[in-house]
Order: structure tokens, then sequence, then C-alpha cells
């Protein structure tokens, strides 16, 4: 038997329960793995309270972890260059990982080279896929763009602010505090800005680039920042919504984009990493810039599996900077 946490019903933190299970042999295809560290992200909690709606009961959240895979079933890794017992791997975007022992369709999986640590893989894989796909394929950051980061000194937030100022952008970036602020600073962001109740941040933001605005918005906060973000942009620039922190966007007329031709998009790493040879190329990109030096990932904290519930307190309580991990 080995351990995992389920919720049985959508809620707050004291809904996870630690509990005991029989993973089983792998079918054809699958690998098995043996965690040695679990990602947290904070569409753990979107999917805790049921912002995505209703899932099947009970439910094993997580999204990305890291492993040594112990049993292979029939076939499984012949596509992925002959995975073997033993490999060390990551995945992002697949759901049940709050778990010491999986089962993954082993085409999923990313083989580790040797020096990127586990808890750097468990912490950065997800928020470095998402990263590329965001400076690179939605919207492909220029030398000399003003790019605009919300959640700056967040877990995605640090990554994206290395990626665009090694891109060559100047990289303006919110903080809830002044120690985010410094944070975000030490990762590349030039200009990190307080955002708080009023519209403050919106006029920092245009004052910086000199009244024009930024091509692109990274706005993963949702509700409280996005109208904002459609104001810091240029003409023809894109506000990408890439999470909801802080809620879901209000719905607003289409018209509201029309006076500066505005490109708005609502996109999930899923859809960009569904096909294997774009899982490859963005892990490849992604980790090769951590290797670099390039990229650093920074684990801030790690909790025993046993104290997922603590995690997500600090997590939702905005008290993190950086990112998380769980380790069995
Ligand atoms: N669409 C995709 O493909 C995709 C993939 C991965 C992640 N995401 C999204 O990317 C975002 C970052 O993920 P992460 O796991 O790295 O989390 P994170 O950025 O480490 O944590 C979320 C941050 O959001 C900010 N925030 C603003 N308003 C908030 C509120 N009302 N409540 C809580 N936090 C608030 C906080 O920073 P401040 O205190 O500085 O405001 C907080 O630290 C999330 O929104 C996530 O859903 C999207």
């Amino acid at each position: 038997m080995t351990r995992v946490v389920r919720i049985h019903r959508h809620g707050g933190p004291e809904e996870l329960k630690l509990e005991e299970e029989e993973v089983g042999a792998p079918a054809p295809g699958q690998a098995r793995l043996r965690h040695t560290a679990i990602g947290l992200n904070f569409v753990d909690i979107y999917h805790r309270i049921g912002q995505f709606g209703a899932d099947p009961m009970p439910f094993v959240l997580g999204v990305q972890g890291v492993g040594v895979v112990d049993a292979l079933g029939e076939g499984a890794g012949e596509g992925v260059g002959g995975l073997s017992v033993g490999d060390r791997v990551a995945y992002a975007g697949a759901m049940g990982a709050y778990r010491e022992a999986r089962l993954m369709p082993a085409d999923r999986l990313i083989r580790l080279p040797a020096d990127v640590e586990d808890g750097v893989a468990a912490a950065g894989l997800l928020r470095g896929l998402t990263s590329q796909y965001l400076v690179r394929r939605l919207y492909r950051v220029q030398p000399g763009d003003a790019v605009l980061v919300h959640a700056a000194a967040g877990g995605v937030g640090l990554i994206l602010c290395q990626w665009a100022k090694h891109l060559g952008a100047t990289v303006i970036g919110t903080v809830s505090t002044a120690t985010k602020a410094e944070i975000a600073r030490a990762h590349g962001c030039d200009h990190p800005v307080l955002y708080g109740e009023g519209r403050d941040w919106v006029d920092e933001v245009l004052r910086l680039t000199g009244g024009r605005g930024v091509p692109v918005v990274y706005d993963s906060v949702g509700r409280d920042t996005f109208m904002g973000s459609l104001d810091c942009l240029r003409p023809m620039g894109m506000a990408i919504n890439y999470g909801t922190a802080s809620g879901q966007v209000e719905p607003f007329p289409l018209q509201r984009l029309h006076k500066k031709s505005l490109i708005v998009t609502r996109p999930t790493l899923g859809t960009w990493i569904a096909d294997r040879g774009d899982l490859e190329r963005a892990a490849d990109e992604f980790l090769n810039l951590v290797r670099g030096g390039i990229i650093r990932v920074d684990v801030a904290r790690c909790y025993p599996l046993a104290e997922v519930a603590a995690a997500h307190r600090e997590l939702e309580g905005r008290r993190t900077t950086g990112a998380m991990i769980l380790v069995p």
C-alpha cells in the first residue's frame, strides 16, 4: 500500500485527506513511478474548490511530479526513446499527482538530464512549459519589447521575468509587497510595481513606457487586474489571461477592444503540449535554459505530503514566492 491525498468533496484545505491505496501494475503503454517530488501549483486550488466544475469523487489533486520508473507496461516507452525501469522522469499537466506512486501514460513522461535536480523539475516543469508557450509561441517576445508580467514574484512569474529578460525585453512586473518586489528584481524584473486596490499600477506602467503601453500583458490574476491590463496595452497589443488567482475575468463588451484593435486570449497549457513533439521541444528548451543557468527555479519550500493542507494555505494566502514542492 502507498499513501495518497484525496478530496471527497470540493472545499477548503481541510478537505485534503491522507489515505492509502494499491497502485497496481501498469497497463500496456503505462509506466509506474515512485515519486521523489511533487509540484504544488495554484491550479490545485482551483481544482480543490471546484472552479472548473464538479469532479468525480474521491479525487486526487496535483498536476506535476518527478519520480523513478519502477515498472513498465507492454510497449511503454517505445515512442519515448526506450524508457527503462530506473529512469528518472518528470511530467506536467497530468491530474492525480498527490501520491507516493502512480501510473502514467509513458508518452507523457520526460526523461530528466542528470544535472537537473528532482525538486527543481517538480517545481519548474509545468511552469517552464507554460512560460515557453507564453513567451515563445503565443506571443513571441522580441528584443526591445516592454512586457508586463502580473504576480511577478510567483512561481510562473519568476520564470517569465527571467525568460523575457533573456529574450531582450524590458520587464515590468506587478507584485503585492516590497519584499516580493525585491525577489522579482533579482529574477530579471526591471521595474517591479506594487498593485493594490486602485489603478495606480496602470498609470505607472504607462509612465514607464512613455505613455505608449506594452505589446503584451501576461495576466494570471484575472478579475482584479484584467481591465487594467487592457489599458496598459499599446494598439494591437495582446492581453493573455492565463490564470485567475483573484477570480474569473468578468464578462465585458467585445467592443471594448475596438479602439486599439486589441487581441485577447485565454490559453491553457494542455493544448500547447498535447502533441508529443511540442511537449519534447518545449521541455528541451526550458531544461536547457535551466541547465545553462539562464533560468533559476526557486524551490522556496518543501512540505511532507501529509502537510499538504498547510502548503495550500500558504499559496492561497499569497504568502509564497517562487515554487513549493511536496516530498512523499
Ligand atoms: N493557463 C495555463 O496554461 C497556466 C499554466 C500554469 C499556471 N497558470 C496560472 O499561473 C498562475 C501562477 O501559478 P503559480 O502556481 O506559479 O502560482 P503563484 O504565482 O506562485 O501564486 C499566485 C500569485 O497570484 C497573486 N495573486 C493576486 N491576487 C491574488 C488573490 N486574490 N489570491 C491569491 N493570489 C493572488 C499572488 O501574488 P502577489 O501577492 O504578488 O499578488 C500569488 O502569489 C496561476 O494563476 C495559475 O493558474 C496557468
